[in-house]
Protein backbone atom coordinates (compact mmCIF):
# COMPACT_ATOMS: atom_id res chain seq x y z
CA UNK A 1 0.00 0.00 0.00
CA UNK A 2 2.44 2.57 0.96
CA UNK A 3 4.31 1.69 -2.26
CA UNK A 4 1.21 2.33 -4.27
CA UNK A 5 1.12 6.22 -2.59
CA UNK A 6 4.60 6.41 -3.41
CA UNK A 7 4.47 5.21 -6.78
CA UNK A 8 1.37 7.81 -7.20
CA UNK A 9 3.07 10.66 -6.27
CA UNK A 10 5.88 9.87 -8.47
CA UNK A 11 3.69 9.33 -11.03
CA UNK A 12 1.55 13.18 -10.34
CA UNK A 13 4.80 14.79 -10.03
CA UNK A 14 6.19 13.70 -13.68
CA UNK A 15 2.99 14.94 -14.67
CA UNK A 16 4.02 18.40 -13.30
CA UNK A 17 7.46 17.65 -14.70
CA UNK A 18 5.82 17.48 -18.15
CA UNK A 19 4.20 20.79 -17.82
CA UNK A 20 7.30 22.41 -17.06
CA UNK A 21 8.24 23.42 -20.42
CA UNK A 22 4.79 25.55 -20.89
CA UNK A 23 5.17 27.07 -16.86
CA UNK A 24 7.26 29.91 -16.61
CA UNK A 25 10.53 30.47 -14.71
CA UNK A 26 9.72 31.51 -11.38
CA UNK A 27 11.96 34.44 -11.39
CA UNK A 28 10.16 36.87 -8.46
CA UNK A 29 9.44 36.41 -5.02
CA UNK A 30 5.83 36.28 -5.25
CA UNK A 31 6.12 33.61 -7.98
CA UNK A 32 6.08 30.48 -5.69
CA UNK A 33 3.05 31.64 -4.10
CA UNK A 34 0.83 32.58 -7.11
CA UNK A 35 1.95 28.75 -8.40
CA UNK A 36 1.01 27.31 -5.65
CA UNK A 37 -2.07 28.93 -5.63
CA UNK A 38 -2.44 28.24 -8.72
CA UNK A 39 -2.00 24.38 -8.76
CA UNK A 40 -4.14 24.07 -5.91
CA UNK A 41 -7.13 25.72 -7.87
CA UNK A 42 -6.16 23.19 -10.56
CA UNK A 43 -6.45 20.31 -8.74
CA UNK A 44 -9.66 21.12 -6.54
CA UNK A 45 -11.18 21.84 -9.87
CA UNK A 46 -10.05 18.13 -11.27
CA UNK A 47 -10.63 16.48 -8.21
CA UNK A 48 -14.41 17.50 -7.66
CA UNK A 49 -14.70 17.32 -11.65
CA UNK A 50 -13.44 13.77 -11.46
CA UNK A 51 -15.89 13.07 -8.04
CA UNK A 52 -18.93 15.06 -10.23
CA UNK A 53 -18.01 12.22 -13.38
CA UNK A 54 -17.10 9.25 -11.84
CA UNK A 55 -20.22 9.30 -9.67
CA UNK A 56 -22.66 9.98 -12.68
CA UNK A 57 -21.16 7.16 -14.06
CA UNK A 58 -21.91 4.60 -11.03
CA UNK A 59 -25.33 6.26 -10.71
CA UNK A 60 -26.34 5.47 -14.10
CA UNK A 61 -25.02 1.54 -13.98
CA UNK A 62 -26.36 1.41 -9.87
CA UNK A 63 -29.69 2.79 -11.04
CA UNK A 64 -30.11 1.75 -14.80
CA UNK A 65 -33.71 0.50 -15.55
CA UNK A 66 -34.02 -2.83 -14.93
CA UNK A 67 -37.54 -3.77 -16.93
CA UNK A 68 -40.05 -1.68 -18.95
CA UNK A 69 -42.43 -1.26 -16.35
CA UNK A 70 -39.96 -1.04 -13.18
CA UNK A 71 -41.67 1.63 -10.67
CA UNK A 72 -38.63 2.97 -9.02
CA UNK A 73 -38.49 3.09 -5.36
CA UNK A 74 -38.40 6.37 -4.08
CA UNK A 75 -35.26 8.01 -2.28
CA UNK A 76 -35.92 10.62 0.13
CA UNK A 77 -32.26 12.83 0.80
CA UNK A 78 -30.11 12.81 3.16
CA UNK A 79 -29.57 15.94 5.08
CA UNK A 80 -26.86 14.48 7.00
CA UNK A 81 -25.26 14.18 3.91
CA UNK A 82 -26.02 17.12 2.12
CA UNK A 83 -24.88 19.58 5.17
CA UNK A 84 -21.72 17.78 4.83
CA UNK A 85 -21.54 18.54 1.64
CA UNK A 86 -22.13 21.98 1.70
CA UNK A 87 -20.71 22.86 4.63
CA UNK A 88 -17.33 21.24 2.92
CA UNK A 89 -17.57 23.41 -0.22
CA UNK A 90 -18.04 26.39 1.75
CA UNK A 91 -15.38 25.86 3.86
CA UNK A 92 -13.41 24.85 0.68
CA UNK A 93 -13.95 27.92 -1.72
CA UNK A 94 -14.32 30.48 1.04
CA UNK A 95 -10.66 29.05 2.01
CA UNK A 96 -9.70 29.57 -1.78
CA UNK A 97 -11.38 33.55 -2.18
CA UNK A 98 -8.97 34.26 1.10
CA UNK A 99 -5.87 32.89 -0.09
CA UNK A 100 -6.38 34.68 -3.65
CA UNK A 101 -7.41 37.83 -1.92
CA UNK A 102 -4.58 38.02 0.58
CA UNK A 103 -2.58 37.03 -2.51
CA UNK A 104 -4.01 39.86 -4.40
CA UNK A 105 -3.41 42.64 -1.84
CA UNK A 106 0.26 41.43 -1.63
CA UNK A 107 0.43 41.75 -5.37
CA UNK A 108 -0.96 45.17 -6.03
CA UNK A 109 -0.43 46.86 -2.63
CA UNK A 110 3.23 47.94 -3.61
CA UNK A 111 5.19 48.32 -0.68
CA UNK A 112 6.20 51.32 0.86
CA UNK A 113 10.70 51.07 0.76
CA UNK A 114 10.32 50.13 -2.87
CA UNK A 115 12.37 51.98 -5.85
CA UNK A 116 10.33 53.66 -8.25
CA UNK A 117 10.35 52.92 -12.48
CA UNK A 118 7.71 54.78 -14.33
CA UNK A 119 6.31 53.55 -17.63
CA UNK A 120 4.34 54.53 -20.52
CA UNK A 121 2.65 52.10 -22.99
CA UNK A 122 2.01 53.51 -26.38
CA UNK A 123 1.15 51.93 -29.61
CA UNK A 124 3.44 49.56 -29.81
CA UNK A 125 5.90 49.87 -27.14
CA UNK A 126 6.61 50.35 -23.49
CA UNK A 127 9.22 53.18 -22.27
CA UNK A 128 10.41 53.17 -18.95
CA UNK A 129 12.15 55.84 -16.81
CA UNK A 130 14.39 55.89 -14.06
CA UNK A 131 14.40 58.54 -11.45
CA UNK A 132 17.88 58.61 -12.26
CA UNK A 133 17.59 59.31 -15.88
CA UNK A 134 18.24 56.42 -17.94
CA UNK A 135 15.12 55.77 -20.40
CA UNK A 136 14.73 52.87 -21.94
CA UNK A 137 12.04 51.47 -24.70
CA UNK A 138 11.29 48.00 -24.82
CA UNK A 139 14.09 47.17 -22.33
CA UNK A 140 13.90 47.35 -18.58
CA UNK A 141 16.72 46.70 -16.13
CA UNK A 142 16.56 46.31 -12.34
CA UNK A 143 18.72 44.99 -9.73
CA UNK A 144 17.82 41.62 -8.33
CA UNK A 145 16.90 41.54 -4.54
CA UNK A 146 15.26 44.67 -4.72
CA UNK A 147 11.24 45.87 -4.65
CA UNK A 148 10.40 47.37 -7.69
CA UNK A 149 7.35 49.68 -7.76
CA UNK A 150 6.34 50.57 -11.54
CA UNK A 151 4.00 53.65 -11.72
CA UNK A 152 2.09 52.99 -15.18
CA UNK A 153 0.39 54.82 -17.88
CA UNK A 154 -0.49 54.63 -21.60
CA UNK A 155 -0.77 57.18 -24.08
CA UNK A 156 -3.13 55.84 -26.29
CA UNK A 157 -5.24 52.23 -25.90
CA UNK A 158 -5.40 50.04 -22.87
CA UNK A 159 -1.89 47.65 -22.86
CA UNK A 160 -1.58 45.48 -20.25
CA UNK A 161 2.13 45.07 -18.62
CA UNK A 162 3.01 41.20 -18.06
CA UNK A 163 6.14 39.60 -17.02
CA UNK A 164 5.37 35.83 -16.79
CA UNK A 165 8.51 35.21 -15.03
CA UNK A 166 7.41 37.30 -12.33
CA UNK A 167 3.67 36.59 -11.80
CA UNK A 168 2.78 40.64 -12.24
CA UNK A 169 0.10 41.83 -14.88
CA UNK A 170 -1.37 45.22 -14.76
CA UNK A 171 -3.32 47.17 -17.09
CA UNK A 172 -2.00 50.55 -18.05
CA UNK A 173 -4.74 53.17 -18.55
CA UNK A 174 -4.94 56.23 -20.90
CA UNK A 175 -6.46 59.29 -20.73
CA UNK A 176 -8.48 60.69 -17.52
CA UNK A 177 -8.31 57.40 -15.60
CA UNK A 178 -5.20 57.18 -13.11
CA UNK A 179 -1.87 55.66 -13.15
CA UNK A 180 -1.83 51.69 -11.99
CA UNK A 181 0.76 50.16 -10.27
CA UNK A 182 2.22 47.18 -9.76
CA UNK A 183 5.69 45.68 -7.94
CA UNK A 184 8.01 42.97 -8.10
CA UNK A 185 10.84 41.72 -6.57
CA UNK A 186 13.55 39.27 -9.15
CA UNK A 187 15.32 36.83 -7.32
CA UNK A 188 17.72 35.68 -9.81
CA UNK A 189 19.82 37.25 -12.51
CA UNK A 190 18.99 36.77 -16.23
CA UNK A 191 16.33 38.25 -18.49
CA UNK A 192 13.05 37.69 -18.78
CA UNK A 193 10.00 38.29 -21.93
CA UNK A 194 8.08 41.24 -21.38
CA UNK A 195 4.30 41.09 -23.22
CA UNK A 196 1.67 43.44 -23.58
CA UNK A 197 -1.66 41.12 -22.59
CA UNK A 198 -4.82 43.30 -23.64
CA UNK A 199 -5.40 43.44 -27.08
CA UNK A 200 -4.18 47.15 -28.59
CA UNK A 201 -4.19 47.41 -32.21
CA UNK A 202 -2.21 45.55 -35.47
CA UNK A 203 1.07 45.04 -33.65
CA UNK A 204 -0.03 43.72 -30.44
CA UNK A 205 1.60 40.63 -30.77
CA UNK A 206 4.79 42.34 -31.38
CA UNK A 207 4.67 44.63 -28.59
CA UNK A 208 6.92 43.69 -25.20
CA UNK A 209 10.51 43.63 -24.64
CA UNK A 210 12.98 42.15 -22.17
CA UNK A 211 13.43 42.85 -18.60
CA UNK A 212 17.24 42.50 -17.37
CA UNK A 213 17.70 41.52 -13.93
CA UNK A 214 21.21 42.54 -12.78
CA UNK A 215 23.18 42.10 -9.84
CA UNK A 216 22.89 45.15 -7.59
CA UNK A 217 26.66 46.68 -8.96
CA UNK A 218 26.27 45.94 -12.23
CA UNK A 219 23.05 47.88 -12.08
CA UNK A 220 24.34 50.76 -10.78
CA UNK A 221 26.85 50.94 -13.16
CA UNK A 222 24.30 50.42 -16.05
CA UNK A 223 22.28 53.36 -14.49
CA UNK A 224 25.39 55.30 -14.48
CA UNK A 225 25.76 54.35 -18.12
CA UNK A 226 22.91 55.04 -19.47
CA UNK A 227 21.65 57.95 -17.77
CA UNK A 228 24.56 59.70 -19.38
CA UNK A 229 23.42 58.00 -22.72
CA UNK A 230 20.19 59.49 -22.52
CA UNK A 231 21.62 63.20 -23.75
CA UNK A 232 22.33 61.65 -27.34
CA UNK A 233 19.97 59.00 -27.09
CA UNK A 234 16.26 59.54 -26.79
CA UNK A 235 14.25 63.17 -26.88
CA UNK A 236 13.03 64.83 -24.17
CA UNK A 237 15.21 63.50 -21.46
CA UNK A 238 18.41 65.66 -20.26
CA UNK A 239 22.01 65.40 -20.44
CA UNK A 240 22.42 62.63 -17.50
CA UNK A 241 20.03 64.71 -15.11
CA UNK A 242 17.49 62.86 -13.02
CA UNK A 243 13.83 62.77 -14.05
CA UNK A 244 13.36 65.28 -11.10
CA UNK A 245 15.91 67.47 -12.09
CA UNK A 246 14.39 67.51 -16.12
CA UNK A 247 10.94 67.69 -14.20
CA UNK A 248 12.24 70.73 -12.82
CA UNK A 249 13.63 72.45 -16.17
CA UNK A 250 10.11 72.12 -17.51
CA UNK A 251 8.52 72.89 -14.13
CA UNK A 252 10.27 76.66 -15.11
CA UNK A 253 9.99 76.55 -19.29
CA UNK A 254 6.26 75.85 -18.94
CA UNK A 255 5.47 78.61 -16.34
CA UNK A 256 4.44 76.75 -13.54
CA UNK A 257 6.33 78.72 -11.00
CA UNK A 258 4.64 81.87 -11.94
CA UNK A 259 1.69 81.16 -10.32
CA UNK A 260 2.86 77.98 -8.10
CA UNK A 261 5.31 80.28 -6.46
CA UNK A 262 5.05 79.33 -3.03
CA UNK A 263 4.29 83.06 -2.06
CA UNK A 264 0.89 83.86 0.47
CA UNK A 265 -0.77 85.98 -2.57
CA UNK A 266 0.09 83.10 -4.94
CA UNK A 267 -2.57 82.15 -7.45
CA UNK A 268 -2.12 78.87 -7.59
CA UNK A 269 -1.28 76.35 -4.36
CA UNK A 270 2.34 75.91 -3.35
CA UNK A 271 3.87 72.75 -4.11
CA UNK A 272 6.59 72.02 -1.32
CA UNK A 273 5.68 69.24 0.94
CA UNK A 274 2.29 68.66 -0.83
CA UNK A 275 3.02 64.73 -2.28
CA UNK A 276 1.82 62.09 0.44
CA UNK A 277 -0.91 65.03 1.99
CA UNK A 278 -4.51 64.98 1.98
CA UNK A 279 -6.00 68.42 0.74
CA UNK A 280 -9.19 69.63 0.62
CA UNK A 281 -11.51 70.49 -2.42
CA UNK A 282 -13.47 73.25 -3.49
CA UNK A 283 -16.62 70.97 -3.50
CA UNK A 284 -16.14 70.25 0.09
CA UNK A 285 -14.65 66.50 -0.41
CA UNK A 286 -10.92 65.70 0.18
CA UNK A 287 -8.12 63.67 -2.22
CA UNK A 288 -4.84 62.06 -1.26
CA UNK A 289 -1.57 63.35 -2.90
CA UNK A 290 -0.56 60.92 -5.06
CA UNK A 291 1.14 60.22 -8.74
CA UNK A 292 -2.50 59.88 -10.08
CA UNK A 293 -3.74 62.76 -8.36
CA UNK A 294 -0.71 64.85 -9.54
CA UNK A 295 -1.24 63.91 -13.18
CA UNK A 296 -5.04 64.47 -13.33
CA UNK A 297 -4.12 68.18 -11.75
CA UNK A 298 -1.38 68.58 -14.58
CA UNK A 299 -3.65 67.32 -17.46
CA UNK A 300 -7.08 68.23 -16.10
CA UNK A 301 -6.63 70.80 -13.77
CA UNK A 302 -10.52 71.59 -13.18
CA UNK A 303 -11.60 67.88 -12.16
CA UNK A 304 -10.10 68.69 -8.17
CA UNK A 305 -9.44 72.04 -7.40
CA UNK A 306 -8.19 72.93 -3.97
CA UNK A 307 -10.06 74.45 -1.72
CA UNK A 308 -9.88 78.73 -1.75
CA UNK A 309 -8.28 78.56 -5.08
CA UNK A 310 -9.93 79.47 -8.05
CA UNK A 311 -9.70 76.91 -11.31
CA UNK A 312 -7.13 79.44 -13.53
CA UNK A 313 -5.31 76.38 -14.86
CA UNK A 314 -4.84 75.71 -17.79
CA UNK A 315 -5.18 72.12 -19.05
CA UNK A 316 -1.86 70.79 -20.23
CA UNK A 317 -3.86 67.77 -21.63
CA UNK A 318 -2.21 68.22 -25.12
CA UNK A 319 0.69 70.17 -23.87
CA UNK A 320 3.18 67.99 -21.87
CA UNK A 321 3.29 64.29 -23.06
CA UNK A 322 2.83 61.15 -20.24
CA UNK A 323 6.59 61.07 -20.47
CA UNK A 324 7.21 64.70 -19.04
CA UNK A 325 4.03 64.76 -16.62
CA UNK A 326 5.91 61.42 -14.86
CA UNK A 327 9.11 64.12 -14.69
CA UNK A 328 6.92 66.60 -13.69
CA UNK A 329 5.90 64.65 -10.77
CA UNK A 330 9.11 63.31 -10.08
CA UNK A 331 9.80 66.45 -9.42
CA UNK A 332 7.06 67.48 -7.26
CA UNK A 333 7.54 64.58 -5.11
CA UNK A 334 11.35 65.97 -5.26
CA UNK A 335 9.50 69.36 -3.25
CA UNK A 336 7.96 66.82 -0.59
CA UNK A 337 11.45 65.39 0.87
CA UNK A 338 13.85 68.48 0.84
CA UNK A 339 16.62 66.34 2.86
CA UNK A 340 16.98 63.67 -0.40
CA UNK A 341 17.40 66.02 -3.65
CA UNK A 342 17.67 63.08 -5.88
CA UNK A 343 13.87 61.94 -4.68
CA UNK A 344 11.84 60.11 -2.53
CA UNK A 345 12.36 57.12 -5.80
CA UNK A 346 15.99 57.43 -5.76
CA UNK A 347 18.22 53.96 -4.42
CA UNK A 348 19.63 56.55 -1.34
CA UNK A 349 16.37 57.78 -0.51
CA UNK A 350 14.95 53.92 0.43
CA UNK A 351 17.96 51.88 1.17
CA UNK A 352 16.53 49.93 4.62
CA UNK A 353 18.24 51.40 7.36
CA UNK A 354 17.77 49.12 10.12
CU1 LIG B 1 -0.19 47.00 -26.14
CU2 LIG B 1 -1.24 44.97 -26.68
Amino acid sequence: MKFEVRQFKRRAFSVLFLLQPFIPEQASTVAGHVDRFYYFMVAISVLLAAAVALLEIYFAIKYRRRAPDEIPRQILGSIKLESLVVVFLFILFTGMFVWGTSLYFTLYRPPREAMEIYVVGKQWMFLFQHPEGAREINELHVPVGRRVKLVMTSQDVIHSFFVPAFRVKSDMLPGRERYTTVWFEATKPGRYRIFCAEYCGTEHSSMGGWATVMEPSEYQAWLTKAGSAAATGMAGGGAGQTMAATGESLFQSLGCANCHSGSALAQCPALTGIFGKTVKLQNGQTATVDESYLRESILNPKAKVVAGYEPVMPAYQNVVSEEQTQQLIAYIRTLAAPKTPSGSGSPEAVSPKK
